[in-house]
């Protein structure tokens, strides 16, 4: 749903507090708390007190808040005062989302205002109410001017990571990416029986791509779609279905999920006909897995470990024939939905889950059977977290040896296949019918 329909439907969120004090929270919780966007709306009381309509508004103001900080911020700066003298967390914090709903939601300016002015009051800062006013009024007046100007995909892009990219991409795909974040995602959906793939693209109002995933452009809460309760569908980026379907037919084989919560591939995989044996560190996340496997029924074709992947071996001693290995890593390529990476993830952050990355990947590599096959994936964009851990363990271990991905196991889209033979998926690819997930995959196999 666009930001305008979004704002036109929740009638009274164009003035309704609530929402508002609920958005200011959760701002404060990713900027501040560094806790990821759908947690906080998860463990918000004051969200789930929401009427559903308001709900939508609030996560689109606060994602589009996220998203676009950069030039928020330098749209605020450019009009005070005094640059530089904004020194309130809270107060900046009102002012990005007053911000966000003048310009990016086609709120009408003076609810965006007043709501605002009205936020800094109960925040106690009756003091500060007419600064907030002032502000946010030049805004109203010079923004129209000032955002044509903004280079959009670099201020809202942290430099650590657009230095990355150039370094790994250059400087034009740098920019597409950065640009492709700037949209929001669609939603893809894989259904669980390929059968019933027309019925379900009718009733969802979706299309197929060919890669075979259903791809909706409305939004709205997923549990109020039909088939969700029934578990006739799961939500899966387009991308994200890929590396499964590169070990090809499933029936009846076993595969190893080293790193499987919450479970997108587990059950996707479960649901091709394989025996699925599902690990994860964190027992946690292995809960949600339990979850999605109970209302997709399909529990029987799963058994679950919380294990160190690193670690593991198989109890039976068998060497495993197929290993799914989608590892920890940054997400960035998935910015577009989780506009909040942009504000957790560090450079530091990127440099601990390579070495985590690498240790998984060792252990693959050391537990596959000879003549299996190796599914390396991550969410990442950076070459760190995918190329690179590939050429390392294909330069130590002459066992190993890539099996080139064709272009006809992904839907014939040549773009999605590097030189090779691996996946590597930008945001912006198949940009005509929506974009994709950004992903890195590559198959592998040992030759003894
Ligand atoms: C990218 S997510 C997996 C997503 C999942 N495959 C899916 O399709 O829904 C990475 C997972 O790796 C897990 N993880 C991180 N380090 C691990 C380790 N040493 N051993 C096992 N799992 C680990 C995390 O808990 C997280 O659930």
């Amino acid at each position: 749903m666009s930001a305008k329909a979004l704002t036109e439907n929740a009638e009274g969120a164009t003035d309704n507090m609530a929402a508002r004090r609920a958005a200011l929270t959760l701002l404060e919780t990713v900027l501040v708390q560094k806790q990821p966007l759908d947690a906080a709306l998860e463990n918000s009381d004051k969200f789930r007190a929401l009427p559903q309509r308001d709900r939508g508004f609030v996560r689109m103001l606060v994602a589009t808040t996220l998203r676009r900080l950069g030039q928020i911020d330098d749209l605020i700066e450019r009009n005070l005062d005094r640059p530089g003298s904004l020194r309130n967390r809270t107060i900046a914090n009102i002012l990005r989302l007053g911000v966000t709903q003048i310009v990016f939601m086609e709120v009408p300016d003076h609810a965006s205002v007043d709501t605002s002015v009205r936020l800094v009051e109960m925040a106690g800062m009756e003091g500060q109410k007419g600064f907030a006013n002032a502000v946010l009024r030049n805004i109203t007046r010079t923004y129209k001017e000032l955002v044509p100007r903004q280079d959009e995909a670099r201020i809202n892009t942290p430099e650590w990571l657009l230095k990355i990219w150039i370094k790994d991409y250059d400087l034009r795909l740098a920019a597409e990416i950065a640009t492709a974040n700037l949209a929001e995602a669609p939603l893809d959906i894989t259904v669980k029986d390929p059968g019933s793939k027309n019925f379900w693209g009718n009733a969802l109002k979706a299309s197929e791509l060919s890669t075979g995933t259903l791809r909706r452009a409305g939004g709205g809460p997923v549990q109020e779609l039909e088939g969700y309760d029934s578990g006739a569908w799961w939500v899966q980026d387009a991308a994200a279905a890929l590396p499964a379907k590169l070990f090809g037919p499933l029936e009846g084989k076993h595969v190893i999920d080293l790193c499987a919560a919450p479970g997108g591939k587990t059950v996707q995989m479960a649901a091709m006909g394989a025996f699925v044996t599902a690990l994860d560190r964190s027992a946690q996340r292995l809960k949600r897995l339990e979850e999605n496997l109970a209302r997709l029924g399909l529990a029987d074709k799963v058994e679950i470990a919380a294990a160190d992947a690193s670690q593991w071996q198989p109890a039976d001693g068998q060497a495993p024939q197929r290993i799914l290995l989608d590892a920890p890593c940054t997400a960035t390529g998935t910015i577009r939905r989780h506009p909040d990476i942009l504000h957790l993830k560090t450079a530091q952050d990127m440099e601990s889950l390579t070495a985590v990355q690498a240790r998984l990947l060792d252990n693959a590599a050391d537990i596959l059977g000879v003549g299996g096959l190796l599914i390396y994936c991550t969410c990442s964009l950076q070459r760190a977290e995918g190329e690179d851990q590939i050429e390392r363990l294909l330069a130590a271990r002459p066992d190993m040896q890539r099996v080139p991905i064709a272009a006809a196991e992904v839907g014939n889209y040549t773009e999605l296949v590097d030189a090779n033979g691996d996946l590597r998926i930008l945001p912006f690819h198949l940009a005509p019918h929506g974009g994709m997930d950004g992903f890195y995959a590559a198959r592998l196999t040992k030759t003894g």
